[in-house]
């Protein structure tokens, strides 16, 4: 961790809540659900798709859980009365994956059962590695019954091949991205040229089996191999989409969506934006630099 990084993370927690609003509402939506309905309205008048994440992890109480399935019934309804072009995306630990997994199964299901009733879409992030092996069975489960449901893999897990490998049978939905945890050796690759070959690898058997791939990345060189894969494979516009964060790398999307690709923002909102944030930020501390970057030179 360099000095510059270390230095952020240990002073944060002692900003007032009201400075770390601005440097983290460049990537949250807001703390309410009307924050993140507004922010999409704008993305899909530009003709961008969106996903709205509720912030929150690692609930320790049911009572908490049934709350967040609430709440996400509300964001799915919320986006059909307001005719938007948005689904959701879920983390099993806010669904209760460390209390029991049978209730996380459960919830999900019921956030699945719930989108399809208004023919809309479940896409399950994927968490650090103790949650990898729950979370491809939560959706490999709910993928024999279902079809509005999808699931993320991280190029950066040795095992993500393997995985893939399985997913392509099952025709999955899967979204791709590098993989934002700090991981161990033994189960992440370090290099970032292997996360990089894997990503494409990955994407390659992905979309040469039909699989449906959200392309989540802001880095140039991935997007570009993509698109020549995109070009090889003769795709159709509806057989893939590229996905990017709220407030990163502006200027890429904006071109992809000009040449007409699909794109979807991930839009997080919530009231637990600032101890999120700040647990993002100790666990990751090379994304604060890009904070600090954002709001030093490029604001
Ligand atoms: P890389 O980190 O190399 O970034 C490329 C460039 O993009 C950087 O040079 C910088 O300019 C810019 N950039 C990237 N991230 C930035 C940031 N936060 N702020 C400012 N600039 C930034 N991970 C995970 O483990 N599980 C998940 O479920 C998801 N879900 C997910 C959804 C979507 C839609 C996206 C785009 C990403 C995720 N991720 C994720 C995060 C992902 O794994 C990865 O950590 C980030 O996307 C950063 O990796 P890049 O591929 O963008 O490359």
């Amino acid at each position: 961790m360099s000095v510059f990084n270390k230095l952020v993370v240990i002073t944060l927690p002692f900003v007032p809540k009201f400075i770390v609003y601005l440097f983290a509402k460049r990537y949250i939506a807001g703390p309410s659900l009307n924050d993140a309905i507004s922010a999409i309205k704008d993305f899909n008048q530009k003709g961008i798709m969106a996903t709205v994440d509720i912030l929150g992890e690692e609930i320790e109480k049911k009572e908490d859980a049934f709350s967040v399935v609430e709440e996400y019934k509300n964001v799915l309804a919320a986006i059909d009365k307001h005719q938007l072009d948005s689904n959701i995306s879920v983390k099993p630990t806010h669904l209760g994956l460390k209390i029991d997994k049978e209730f996380c199964y459960s919830n999900i299901r019921s956030l699945v059962v719930e989108a399809q009733k208004y023919n809309n879409f479940v896409r399950i992030d994927m968490e650090d590695h103790t949650c990898t092996s729950e979370t491809l069975h939560i959706y490999k489960r709910l993928r024999g019954e279902f079809t509005n449901v999808g699931v993320v893999i991280q190029s950066y897990l040795r095992r993500t091949i393997d995985d893939v490998n399985q997913l392509t049978e099952l025709k999955a939905n899967l979204r791709l991205c590098k993989g934002i945890y700090v991981e161990p050796r033994q189960i992440a690759y370090k290099d970032k040229d292997i996360v990089n070959l894997n990503f494409q690898y990955a994407l390659e058997k992905l979309l040469t089996h039909k699989c449906y791939v959200g392309i989540a990345t802001h880095d140039e060189k991935l997007v570009w191999h993509a698109l020549m894969m995109i070009d090889r494979l003769k795709l159709q516009k509806d057989q893939y989409e590229f996905q990017m964060l709220l407030g990163v790398t502006e200027e890429l999307r904006d071109f992809l969506v000009s040449a007409g690709h699909r794109l979807r923002v991930y839009v997080p909102f919530g009231k637990h934006w600032h101890a999120y944030s700040l647990r993002r930020l100790k666990e990751n501390p090379s994304v604060a630099s890009y904070v600090i970057k954002h709001i030093f030179f490029k604001n």
